[in-house]
């Protein structure tokens, strides 16, 4: 959207029709007409119908807090889940994790300790969906972005929070030393060239990045408190010794690793926090001392970690809980005789191995139709293979589902068929 138009959007009546968009016939064809009868340039009629369908596709990030803002496209992409934003904001603002768990430390951050409202400084805010929760937990809050359309959609959308200001600016330009603690989120995706709508692309090297890596990290290592919001396959070698990093899933999906500096870092080291229905803290110092708990023979179920354990390295520290163990040293299956429970079990998808069948196509063709199986979810990890490609393969007749894992057996190559529980 260029600046212009946001200008006409953010017209009280045009914004009021934004806000009654349902009214108008669900298609969009028709929808367009009508707004362009009622007096819409081509332009604001766009950015109208575009702003209804990114309210609707933010609700699942946002809430219904999302019928009540405004998102450019990318701005959407890039924003944080609330519940995420919540957790990150805690953590800036001196809170344990939501676990419960008994990981908090002696080293208090001073951003708790202080009796006015701590400052946040958001350096590259996007829409503003973390500033919205850093400002809703108490914290005043400066959000600055570089872009001039993505900085005025973010006042847009803090404009009930007192305490919260947004500005257009580089992060580069702000006095960092001004705030209790910083938050960065850099860009990491550029502009695709030569595409009409823009599309964007993964931005590989972290130099790169907007502002760079290293120049974040920097400004994070000199803070009273800080966090960097990253994208989950960060090497672990560029992780920082003053840095906690943990890596986060929310409802299943792996949305980033943070790291943690200052009084927002908690315990030093990697973790991986699942939230979800449950949450579930993992931490390197649960790993046990050998980190290596054997492989054994298959058992009853196979288990399957969640993305953020897997990411963090932290795949051994569930086999003690889970009385569990690796179907092989690299690869991330655990395997176990007892049912999963407990704490622990947040951290896995569970499936019930019902028989070890042959991989070779035509046997395990005739294996699955013996059986009644005629559709089938394929899962693989140290497999050679790719699933849609052995789907077409198989051309199961109609039948009963089930997940078929195409993985190692120490060094046996095996298909397992087994059912989720
Ligand atoms: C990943 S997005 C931030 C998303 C945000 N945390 C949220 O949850 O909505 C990164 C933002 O940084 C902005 N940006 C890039 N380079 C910047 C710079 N040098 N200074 C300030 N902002 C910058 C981009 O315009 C983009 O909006």
């Amino acid at each position: 959207m260029d600046p212009q138009t946001l200008t006409e959007l953010l017209d009280v009546s045009v914004l009021d029709r934004l806000d009654r968009i349902e009214d108008l016939p669900a298609d969009e064809l028709a929808r367009s007409s009508a707004l362009r009868k009622e007096g819409y340039s081509a332009e604001v009629t766009a950015a109208l119908l575009t702003q209804a369908q990114l309210r609707k596709d933010a609700v699942k990030k946002l809430g219904p807090f999302a019928e009540d803002m405004l998102f450019t496209r990318d701005g959407l992409a890039q924003a944080t889940r609330l519940p995420v934003a919540a957790h990150h904001a805690r953590r800036l603002l001196g809170e344990g994790e939501d676990t419960g768990g008994d990981n908090a430390t002696d080293d208090s951050p001073d951003t708790a300790s202080t009796t006015s409202a701590p400052t946040i400084a958001d350096l590259g805010c996007g829409i503003g969906a973390d500033s919205f929760a850093f400002a809703g937990m108490g914290a005043q809050v400066t959000a600055v972005d570089a872009d001039e359309v993505t900085a005025a959609i973010a006042s847009f959308n803090l404009r009930h929070l007192a305490d919260a200001g947004v500005e257009h600016a580089r992060a580069q330009d702000v006095d960092t030393a001004d705030f209790d603690a910083l938050w960065f989120d850099p860009a990491r995706r550029t502009v695709g060239k030569g595409t009409k709508h823009g599309s964007t692309a993964r931005i590989v090297d972290p130099e790169d990045f907007s502002p760079s890596l290293s120049w974040v990290i920097d400004k994070a290592i000199a803070a009273k408190a800080a966090g960097v919001k990253l994208g989950p396959a960060l090497d672990h070698g560029l992780i920082p010794d003053e840095a906690e990093a943990q890596w986060v899933s929310h409802l299943g999906e792996v949305v980033e690793v943070c790291l943690y500096f200052g009084a927002a870092r908690q315990r030093p080291g990697r973790s991986a926090l699942v939230m979800g229905d449950r949450t579930l803290l993992v931490h390197e110092d649960d790993l046990p001392d050998d980190d290596e708990d054997g492989v054994g023979e298959l058992g009853q179920y196979l288990l399957e970690p969640d993305g953020a354990i897997v990411r963090a390295g932290l795949v051994t520290a569930l086999c003690g809980p889970l009385q569990a163990h690796r179907v092989h040293p690299k690869i991330a299956y655990l395997t176990t005789d007892v049912a999963p429970s407990g704490p622990a079990s947040a951290g896995v998808s569970a499936y019930e191995v019902t028989d070890v069948l042959p991989a070779k196509i035509p046997s395990l063709r005739k294996a699955l139709i013996s059986r009644g199986i005629g559709s089938v979810v394929i899962k693989k990890r140290g497999a050679d293979i790719v699933p849609d490609q052995v789907r077409r393969q198989l051309k199961l007749p109609s039948g009963d589902k089930a997940t078929l894992v195409f993985t190692r057996l120490g060094e046996r190559h095996v298909v397992l068929l087994t059912q989720p529980c």
